[in-house]
């Protein structure tokens, strides 16, 4: 384990097999409609890659890398696009992947855009949920696991850009950031 890693909260197999029952029941949802999988940069890579190797129907892989900043207590969040998706979403089947959902902020506001963008349909699955920090109510079609409010890390999640190369989902020690 790193030395900075306080304890697991998933192993690596515990991921592993819940990402093969995720991607199951997403196959039956499509039953083999094409999609286009939208992984949000950087943290869904990882589970990214473990799913849409388990996907039975024809798939295209996009990426999207944005931020949403909320305006306050009241107005809604702004998305922040550091990189686009490059295909047309227009009449596709979307398949969005987060790694956490934790205030709901980013997938709100990408869902936003990616219906006035003339999306089909779309579907959420995110690997982990944080529900004690929901600012904003949100469409979780498949949730991996529901994770206390602590700081994890690994399985794509970072603190400071380190630790998502983890394959486990760890908490991080206090020590490490409260400096
Ligand atoms: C994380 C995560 C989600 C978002 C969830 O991304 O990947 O996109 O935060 O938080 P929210 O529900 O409060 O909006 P982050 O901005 O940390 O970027 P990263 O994936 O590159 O680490």
């Amino acid at each position: 384990m790193n030395k900075n890693v306080e304890r697991i909260l998933f192993t690596e197999e515990q991921l592993k097999n819940r990402v093969s029952e995720m991607a199951q029941e997403i196959n039956k949802h499509y039953k083999g409609e094409p999609v286009v999988v939208v992984s949000v940069l950087k943290g869904s890579v990882v589970f990214a890659v473990d799913l849409i190797k388990q996907l039975d129907m024809p798939v295209s892989l996009d990426f999207i890398c944005a931020s949403s900043y909320g305006s306050g207590t009241i107005s809604s969040g702004k998305l922040i696009i550091k990189k686009d998706v490059e295909l047309d979403v227009e009449g596709k089947n979307i398949l969005l992947l987060e790694d956490i959902i934790d205030t709901g902020e980013t997938l709100h506001e990408i869902m936003k855009m990616l219906k006035g963008r003339g999306a089909k349909s779309i579907v959420t699955a995110m690997m982990f949920n944080k529900p004690a920090r929901r600012k904003k109510a949100v469409q979780a079609d498949f949730i991996g696991f529901d994770i206390p409010d602590e700081f994890v890390v690994g399985y794509g999640l970072d603190y400071d850009e380190q630790y998502r190369n983890l394959p486990y989902l760890g908490v991080l020690k206090r020590s490490v950031y409260e400096k």
